[in-house]
């Protein structure tokens, strides 16, 4: 019945071992959740023994989902994942105190309320740690997770469980009688954190042992809560302060102060630090005492976050991109400190920039070791006259890259030259040339140019783009030196052509060859339209432009055919966000003949799912094209853009055969008048309210990230 397993090459006893894996699944299924066997036990038994046999001859060709893991996969695989009901989002960040009034401008602006009448915010210590959530079904503690991407978290509940500040069970007898109220269902959100003294304990006591010890307390916070044995966890002294929330079924508070009492009372830890604030003055003062006690408190913050208190503009301010418009950190001056500029290296980007980057003496700043600095360009490096052999002055301002602020002068040696940027391509060699005004000088070798192939590759599997598990920078270079990989649609070839290569490499286990290939495979089966459109790598095309353009089109058929007519660029600028300057690059990325052929391969390897809109917002708006005239009473033209574009809405810049609504405030121009000649349907404010309003969600957050 078998062939005999010494006569089986590799790729043989691969494609059986799936074929295997398949099968006993669905045997599985339908033994167990079914009730209803589809072959004899004996039967059943014999394709197990065959598994087992062929798995011990070729045990490197075992599969994540071999029969024979399947049970208790998940503990040795790592962590559970599990999708956040409203996505963890991140904040945009400010760092100087005319930010402060300029973001507090933006607000008033967006919300049209005098810059003169004060909108409450709350100031917070940003604390430096871990996001957590914390899920609560009748008041007690389900199910724990980290921010993972945003979207989708790691399962930590046995390790949180561990954390004695974390309540079990959400007091009923806090606060007062209105605070007693328990949600069926809620999402609590917060920081988990290690203070400064257990992490200099723990470090000792590492030390003590010949253990690593961790750079700074929230990299030993992020050691020791990412423990796949939770008992390692429970050893470490961990603690968190609740600031956030996700899904909620039933909310009693209406403003964000109102929501941290309401925590307090259920017995999370809440900042103490926390303060309302009524004037940017205010918020500034706030900002420069907790800096001026930073060192004083006992565990680690980069900045405050402030927040506007009232939750109902909090929804009307909703989101951009992945980032609350109604909140935003404010970073902590950065850290300093000098070190020797050993070498001035320039590096090619996958747009053929040429970066030049410092390489530095390596110093500590401010607890992180510093080994490189970015230069920017070539005028940078002259208007600063940095040379080979600097002393400089570097700063590190939270996840920036490290900048070089200036030269020591004095300390300069006396036979120093001035550094002279290359006019050719560092690798390829190629011309190095310039834009009319463009700082940055770009090589000309394009797809010649190794170094812009490679980078290329890097951003198509990169976390924001097509994020394939296992093929990092390091295995990109490699692959790529091998010849294994020129292209992007090279990877979805990997495994069919090099899978035996790759477990014989260096370093390569058999497992984490099957995990690339396995996780290459996943990538294959389904792609969001918005990943996909980010990781070709266009110029000025990033995620924000990609899901733009994902919602705008639909799927990727539509785009492709519409990127195929003379009216790709008209088509384009139609599309709100998305300027002449993008557009060109857009179009020439689609005309270039190579392109196509590299695209055409692609989608053949690749399922491109279709741009999923953002769950619970149909309206009779979602899906239509609007465009605006004239002025509105109730809400700002930037605000109505938003809210449309949050209901699955296309806004349009002007009026033509494809709009499908004119929504028009007084004093209305030209475009009204085009509208009443094409025919288009004109509608009022009132009325463009009433459709936002039916069917429009107050789950805001979940608008926002449709992938
Ligand atoms: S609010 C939608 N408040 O900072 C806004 N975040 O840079 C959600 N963080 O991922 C965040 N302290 O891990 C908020 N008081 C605070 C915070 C805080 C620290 C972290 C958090 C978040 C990151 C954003």
């Amino acid at each position: 019945m078998f062939t005999d397993i010494r006569q089986l090459t590799p790729e043989q006893a691969l494609v059986e071992m799936r074929a295997l894996a398949d099968r006993l699944a669905a045997l599985d299924i339908a033994y167990h959740q079914q009730d209803a066997p589809l072959v004899s036990d004996a039967e059943y038994d014999a394709l197990k023994r065959r598994n087992e046999a062929l798995e011990a001859a070729f045990p490197a060709l075992i599969q994540a989902n071999s029969p024979s893991r399947r049970v208790g996969a998940a503990v040795a695989e790592g962590f559970a994942k599990v999708r956040h009901a409203v996505p963890m989002l991140s904040l945009g960040n400010i760092f100087t105190e005319e930010d402060v009034y300029d973001f507090m401008d933006r607000i008033h602006r967006f919300l049209g309320i005098p810059v003169d009448t004060p909108i409450e915010m709350v100031a917070e210590p940003k604390i430096d740690g871990l996001s957590f959530s914390a899920v609560y079904q009748d008041g007690v503690f389900v199910q724990g997770a980290t921010r993972g991407d945003g979207a989708v978290g790691e399962d930590i509940t046995a390790n949180l469980k561990t954390i004695g500040a974390l309540p079990r069970v959400l007091s009923e007898t806090g606060g007062d009688l209105f605070q007693r109220h328990i949600p069926a269902r809620i999402d609590v959100r917060g920081e988990v954190y290690m203070s400064k003294a257990d992490f200099f304990a723990l470090n000792q006591a590492q030390a003590a042992v010949g253990k690593k010890t961790f750079a700074n307390p929230r990299n030993a916070a992020a050691g020791s809560l990412r423990q796949l044995d939770a008992t390692m966890t429970a050893s470490r002294k961990l603690s968190l302060f609740a600031y956030a929330v996700g899904e909620v079924s039933d909310a009693t508070w209406t403003t964000h102060y109102g929501f941290l009492e309401q925590l307090r009372a259920w017995g999370f830890p809440v900042n103490p630090e926390i303060r309302l604030c009524r004037t940017p003055a205010e918020m500034v003062a706030f900002f420069q005492d907790l800096n001026a006690r930073r060192a004083d408190l006992p565990y680690d913050i980069d900045g405050v976050v402030y927040k506007v208190n009232r939750l109902d503009l909090q929804a009307r301010l909703g989101f951009i991109a992945r980032s609350p418009r109604w909140a935003i950190a404010h970073k902590f001056p950065a850290e300093q400190a000098m070190t020797k500029l050993e070498r001035i290296r320039v590096q090619v980007g996958r747009t053929g920039a040429l970066t030049p980057v410092a390489d530095l003496t390596p110093v500590n700043v401010g607890g992180v070791v510093v080994r490189h600095a970015t230069l920017h360009n070539a005028d940078e490096i002259e208007r600063k006259d940095i040379r080979e052999g600097d002393t400089v002055v570097i700063q590190r301002a939270g996840d920036v890259i490290p900048q070089v602020v200036q030269v020591v002068s004095d300390k300069r040696s006396v036979d120093s030259k001035p550094f002279v940027f290359p006019v050719v391509c560092p690798v390829c060699g190629s011309h190095a040339v310039r834009e009319d005004d463009d700082a940055v000088f770009y090589c000309t070798g394009g797809l010649i140019c190794p170094a812009q192939n490679k980078e290329r590759l890097k951003h198509f599997v990169a976390k924001e783009s097509l994020d394939i598990d296992g093929l990092g920078d390091k295995n990109i270079d490699l692959f790529y030196e091998l010849g294994w990989l020129r292209q992007p649609a090279d990877i979805f070839r990997l495994e069919e052509r090099h899978m035996l290569d790759v477990i014989g490499l260096d370093g390569w286990g058999q497992k984490s060859a099957v995990k690339l290939f396995d996780a290459i495979r996943r990538v294959a089966a389904g792609v969001s339209l918005p990943r996909f459109i980010n990781a070709l790598g266009i110029r000025e095309v990033g995620v924000a432009t990609a899901r733009l353009m994902a919602a705008h089109f639909g799927t990727w058929d539509q785009l492709s055919a519409a990127m195929m007519t003379d009216e790709a660029r008209n088509t384009l600028v139609q599309i709100e966000g998305v300027g002449p300057v993008m557009a060109d690059h857009i179009v020439n990325f689609f005309a270039e003949p190579h392109n196509r052929d590299l695209l055409a391969d692609l989608v053949r390897l690749v399922v491109i799912q279709p741009y999923e809109r953002p769950a619970g917002v149909i309206t009779p708006l979602t899906g239509k094209t609007v465009v605006f005239t004239g002025t509105l009473v109730t809400m700002t033209r930037p605000e109505a853009k938003d809210r449309a574009l949050r209901v699955g809405a296309k806004v349009a810049g002007s009026v033509s055969a494809k709009t499908d609504y004119v929504v028009a405030g007084a004093e209305a121009g030209s475009k009204l008048n085009k509208a009443e000649t094409l025919g288009v349907r004109i509608i009022d404010e009132d009325l463009f309210r009433q459709m936002l309003d039916a069917g429009e969600k107050t789950d805001y957050a979940k608008t926002v990230t449709g992938e």
